[in-house]
């Protein structure tokens, strides 16, 4: 059999609601033209994010369930830190609320201003917490990594050569650790080889500075070795997953991704002195270290969510599944970021809209028309988030503008996606007609979340 089913049935459902044409056009138009602003209960199909998004199974709430909501010491934690560490294989087990805590947790105990943090591709959360602590975040990633259509197979993988300059040049005292980040988010949700992680311990190890993972999809990276990678075809998935955490000395992770949370995050260390500092601030703002900013039932539903992601089947239906969507838009000529990304598709924006200059946002204008046409929300990764204007006003854009298609965990089943690869095969073939858009409202930081849009010929 050739067909991938989704490896669940459904026991729950959840309404979605369906607007027409003449209605979203109102309601975008309400919201600034900014899907982020739009309420979700108008939106029929959800591809804003995989994160915090995914759907529990029967195990896990029955989990919830059993959750030891004690302040200090919660059997929930126990069995929380006995999952992680299984997998993880680090000393310390720190359980945080979401992964952008543990970013901040880190860099307040480890990283001083002058610091240089290099990585492959550092996602926004992380580049904004080393930036707050005084640090450069570096970016090194593979050449073929900013290619949108080469066909490497590990194109989150960093730059090997550039990393050892980097630490060359830097001096390991201002480097407190390297960064990598499985799969790669902001680089297209690409894969790590277990070879680059290998060689960039090398590179670490002879400079002493640490190695860490930020793990939020690790699963998803340790699927792809086992799919593309040479001598690891026969392993199963937690064996990989061990293997790349074997080589690190710690690792962040949020666990509203490859851990089916829809809250959660945590920090795995082996270092003693680190994780005393962490702990000591974490009281401060998150809670007492056993449970981090959580409810114990949180904490058992994240622990069998961890179990769960490694199972084969959810894995290859997930990679299938996500791959599908690329495959059959590729068919129709829409232009996308290839390979294909574990979490998500990724559509050319600028290709899409190759009327429509840097200027008229054309990534952010075709997010906006795709929710009017089908009620799909998307995400933009490109001109919008990336973009900013100099001194003189003269805009610099980003070398991609892209709108990412994330696809949240066992929630959507193949005919919601039959659906959106139909409706953006439609706008694609009509793309002429999608209009620019310019910004009426601009705020400096993140404006993504907040900016209003208006028309671009519309004075
Ligand atoms: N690291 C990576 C690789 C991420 O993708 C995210 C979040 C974070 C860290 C921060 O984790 O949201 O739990 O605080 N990514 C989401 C996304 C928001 O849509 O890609 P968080």
């Amino acid at each position: 059999m050739k067909t991938i089913i989704e490896p669940f049935r459904i026991k729950s459902v959840e309404p979605i609601r369906m607007t027409t044409p003449e209605e979203r056009r109102h309601l975008i138009r309400e919201a600034g033209y900014n899907p982020f602003r739009l309420r979700a209960e108008h939106v029929l199909i959800d591809l804003l994010t995989d994160s915090g998004t995914g759907a529990m199974s029967t195990h896990q709430w029955a989990g919830i369930m059993e959750g030891d909501e004690s302040y200090a010491g919660a059997r929930s934690f126990f069995r929380f830190e006995e999952t992680v560490r299984l997998i993880f294989g680090h000393r310390h087990v720190i359980p945080t609320h979401q992964g952008r805590a543990s970013e901040r947790l880190l860099c307040h105990a480890v990283v001083k201003p002058g610091h240089v943090v290099p990585g492959n591709t550092h996602f926004d959360t992380t580049r904004a917490n080393l930036e707050a602590s005084g640090a450069e975040a570096v970016d090194l990633v593979i050449a073929e990594g900013r290619d949108i259509d080469c066909l490497h197979p590990f194109k989150g993988n960093i730059d090997l050569e550039a990393l050892e300059t980097c630490l060359t040049q830097v001096g390991r005292e201002r480097v407190p650790f390297v960064l990598i980040t499985v799969t790669n988010n902001s680089g297209g949700g690409q894969p790590v080889s277990m070879e680059n992680l290998r060689g960039a311990r090398a590179i670490c190890d002879r400079f002493a500075v640490p190695l860490l993972l930020d793990a939020a999809r690790f699963a998803e990276n340790a699927y792809f070795i086992k799919l593309r990678e040479p001598g690891w075809e026969d392993a199963s998935p937690r064996e990989i997953a061990r293997a790349m955490f074997a080589l690190t000395d710690g690792a962040l992770m949020s666990m509203k991704k490859d851990a089916f949370g829809n809250i959660g995050g945590l920090i795995s260390l082996n270092s003693d002195e680190w994780a005393e500092q962490i702990r000591t601030a974490l009281i401060l703002t998150e809670g007492f270290p056993t449970y981090g900013g959580l409810a114990g039932r949180d904490l058992e539903a994240l622990a069998i969510g961890l179990e769960e992601i490694l199972e084969e089947d959810y894995l290859r239906y997930r990679i299938a599944s996500t791959a599908y969507v690329g495959r059959h838009l590729d068919a129709a000529g829409v232009p996308v970021l290839k390979p294909f990304g574990g979490h998500a598709i990724y559509l050319d924006g600028r290709r899409f809209c190759d009327h429509l200059g840097n200027e008229q946002l054309p990534g952010w204008s075709l997010s906006v028309a795709l929710y009017e046409h089908t009620g799909v929300r998307a995400c933009e990764i490109g001109n919008v988030m990336f973009g900013r204007p100099d001194a003189s006003g003269a805009w610099h854009w980003p070398p991609l503008d892209l709108v990412r298609l994330a696809i949240p965990r066992r929630v959507y089943t193949q005919s919601h996606m039959d659906y959106v690869i139909e409706g953006i095969d439609e706008l694609h073939r009509a793309r002429r007609k999608i209009g620019g858009l310019r910004f009426v409202h601009r705020p400096t930081t993140l404006p993504h979340f907040t900016a209003t849009f208006a028309p671009h010929d519309a004075r």
